[in-house]
C-alpha cells in the first residue's frame, strides 16, 4: 500500500480538464494516496494541461519548472503531465523536460494507475485514446454538482483550433451508460449535472459500443431522473443547434434556461476563414429560434478577436452582432496561433498585438454594457438559487447560481447544495444581488 504517499494536482484549462482532474484525484485516493495541500512535499506532482491558447502553455511551463526545482531537492518525487498539452507534444515532453516521469493524453487517465503500480518507474508516455474516464472513481469538489463527459474529440475543423489535433475524432458514450452514471450520481446526492463535450449537440452520431442517439434524446432521458434538478451543458456548435434541443429547453423542467453558444466572429467572411460552417445571418437565425421558444433564456458566447486577416470592418460586424444579440456574458479571446492548425499558416495576415488588444477592449465594453442591460430584467424577480458557499467579497453573505447561470450574492441562511428563493434587488453585468425570500421559502 501507498498509505503515506501524497499527491498534488494543478489543473489548467477547461471544465473537461477539471472533470478529468476529479477522476485523477479519485483514482489516486483509491490507490491509497492522500491529497497534499501544496506541491512542496507531495510525492506525486501532477499537471493536467491545456493547449487551447499560447498563454496556457507558458503559464504551465513556469509551474513545471517549479516542480523540477522541488524534485532536485527531493529526487524521489514523481512528476506527471496529463491533458491536451501533453498530447500535443507527445514523447517530445521527455526530451524537452527530462525530469517528467509520466505523460499521458486525455484518453489515458487510467494509465496513470498502471504506471504508479508498475515495478519500475521509468519515464513512459501514453497517448492513444482508449477510453472514457466514466468508470473511474471520482472526487468531487462539491458533492451536489457533477460533470459528465458525454463525448471526446471533435469532427469540426475550425482553422484556429488545436482540439481536433489533440483530442482526435469525436467518440460518444452510449446513452444508457450516461443515464446510469447520472442516476448513480443523483443517488449519491448530486442535483446539478453539466454535460461536457467539444460539440455536445453532435452527440449520438458516433456512439462507441451502442446505438445511435441524439443530444435531445439524452436531455429527455436525464430530465426523467427523479431528484436531478438542473441540467447544464457546454459547448454546443451553432451548426448543430436544431429545434429539438431548443424545444428541450422550453419543455424539460431540469434543462436550465442558459445556453453557451460560441459565435467566434460576427463577419461571415471571417467565419468562413475560421471554417465555422455558418454565416452571421445563420447565427442570428439560430438566436431568433432559441428566443422564440425561450424568451427569457440567458445566452453566453465565445469570441475571438484578431483572427488573421480580420479588418476593422470585419471587427465592426462582431460588435454589431454583440449589440444586436445582447449576450448575457461572453468569454473573449485574442487569437493565438496554435501548432498543427490551418490558421497558424496565415502568417502574412497576422493582426498586430496592439490592434488585437484595442479591439478586445472595445469588444469587452460592448459585451459588458449589453450584459448589464440584460441583467436588469431580473430585478424584482424571485429566482431559485443553488447555494454554493459564501460570497467572495463579503463572507457574511451567501453565493450561488440562478438557473440562468448568473452568480447571485445574497443575504440569508442556507446550506451549500440547497436551492432557495432569492429576491433580486440589483444587477451588474457579472453578478446579481438579493435577499433570500423567507416568505417564499415558508410557502415552498
Ligand atoms: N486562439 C484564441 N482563442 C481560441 N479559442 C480556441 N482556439 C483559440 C485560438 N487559437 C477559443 C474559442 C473557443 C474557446 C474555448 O477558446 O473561442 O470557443
Ligand atoms: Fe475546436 Fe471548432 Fe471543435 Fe470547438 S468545434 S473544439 S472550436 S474544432
Amino acid at each position: 500500500m501507498n498509505a503515506s504517499k501524497t499527491f498534488h494536482v494543478t489543473t489548467f484549462g477547461c471544465q473537461m480538464n477539471e472533470h478529468d482532474s476529479e477522476r485523477m484525484k479519485g483514482m489516486l485516493e483509491s490507490l491509497g494516496y492522500a491529497e497534499a495541500g501544496a506541491q512542496d512535499g507531495a510525492d506525486l506532482i501532477l499537471f493536467n494541461t491545456c493547449s487551447i491558447r499560447e498563454k496556457a502553455d507558458s503559464k504551465f511551463i513556469a509551474y513545471l519548472q517549479q516542480a523540477a526545482a522541488l524534485k532536485r531537492r527531493n529526487p524521489g518525487t514523481v512528476i506527471g503531465v496529463g491533458g491536451c498539452w501533453a498530447q500535443s507534444v507527445k514523447e517530445d515532453v521527455f526530451r524537452q523536460f527530462p525530469y517528467v516521469d509520466v505523460a499521458f493524453g486525455p484518453g489515458q487517465v487510467h494509465k496513470l494507475a498502471e504506471f504508479l503500480n508498475s515495478d519500475s518507474l521509468t519515464a513512459q508516455g501514453f497517448f492513444e485514446f482508449e477510453g472514457f474516464t466514466g468508470h473511474l472513481p471520482m472526487k468531487r469538489e462539491r458533492e451536489f454538482q457533477g460533470w459528465v463527459q458525454i463525448s471526446a474529440g471533435c469532427n469540426m475543423k475550425c482553422s484556429y483550433c488545436i482540439v481536433p489535433a489533440t483530442r482526435g475524432r469525436q467518440v460518444d458514450r452510449p446513452l444508457d451508460e450516461l443515464v446510469a452514471e447520472v442516476r448513480t450520481m443523483v443517488d449519491g446526492g448530486v442535483i446539478e449535472v453539466t454535460l461536457l463535450g467539444q460539440n455536445v449537440n453532435a452527440y449520438g452520431r458516433a456512439v462507441r459500443g451502442g446505438e445511435r442517439s441524439s443530444f435531445a434524446a439524452l436531455l429527455a432521458e436525464l430530465d426523467a431522473i427523479d431528484g436531478l434538478r438542473r441540467i447544464r451543458y457546454t459547448s454546443p456548435h451553432p451548426q448543430d443547434m436544431k429545434e429539438d434541443v431548443v424545444l428541450a429547453h422550453a419543455q424539460l423542467d431540469s434543462v436550465c434556461p442558459h445556453m453557451h453558444l460560441p459565435l467566434q466572429a460576427g463577419s461571415s467572411r471571417v467565419l468562413k476563414e475560421m471554417r465555422r460552417t455558418y454565416s452571421r445571418e445563420r447565427f442570428l437565425d439560430r438566436v431568433a429560434l432559441i428566443r422564440e421558444h425561450n424568451p427569457d433564456i440567458a445566452l453566453t458566447t465565445d469570441i475571438i478577436v484578431g483572427f488573421p486577416g480580420e479588418t476593422e470592418a470585419d471587427f465592426q460586424e462582431t460588435l454589431e452582432v454583440c449589440e444586436e444579440v445582447g449576450f448575457d456574458g461572453a468569454f473573449t479571446f485574442i487569437y493565438s496561433p496554435r501548432r498543427e492548425t490551418e490558421a497558424a499558416e496565415f502568417t502574412d495576415r497576422f493582426v498586430s498585438h496592439e490592434v488585437a488588444v484595442d479591439r478586445m477592449e472595445r469588444l469587452v465594453e460592448v459585451v459588458q454594457r449589453r450584459a448589464g442591460e440584460r441583467a436588469q430584467r431580473f430585478i424584482g424577480r424571485t429566482l431559485d438559487v443553488l447555494v454554493e458557499g459564501y460570497s467572495r467579497t463579503d463572507p457574511s453573505r451567501l453565493r450561488g447560481r440562478s438557473a440562468h447561470g448568473k452568480v447571485v450574492n445574497f443575504t440569508g441562511l442556507a446550506q451549500p447544495g440547497e436551492i432557495v428563493p432569492v429576491e433580486i434587488t440589483s444587477a451588474t453585468s457579472q453578478t446579481l444581488a438579493g435577499e433570500m425570500s423567507l416568505l417564499a421559502r415558508a410557502l415552498a
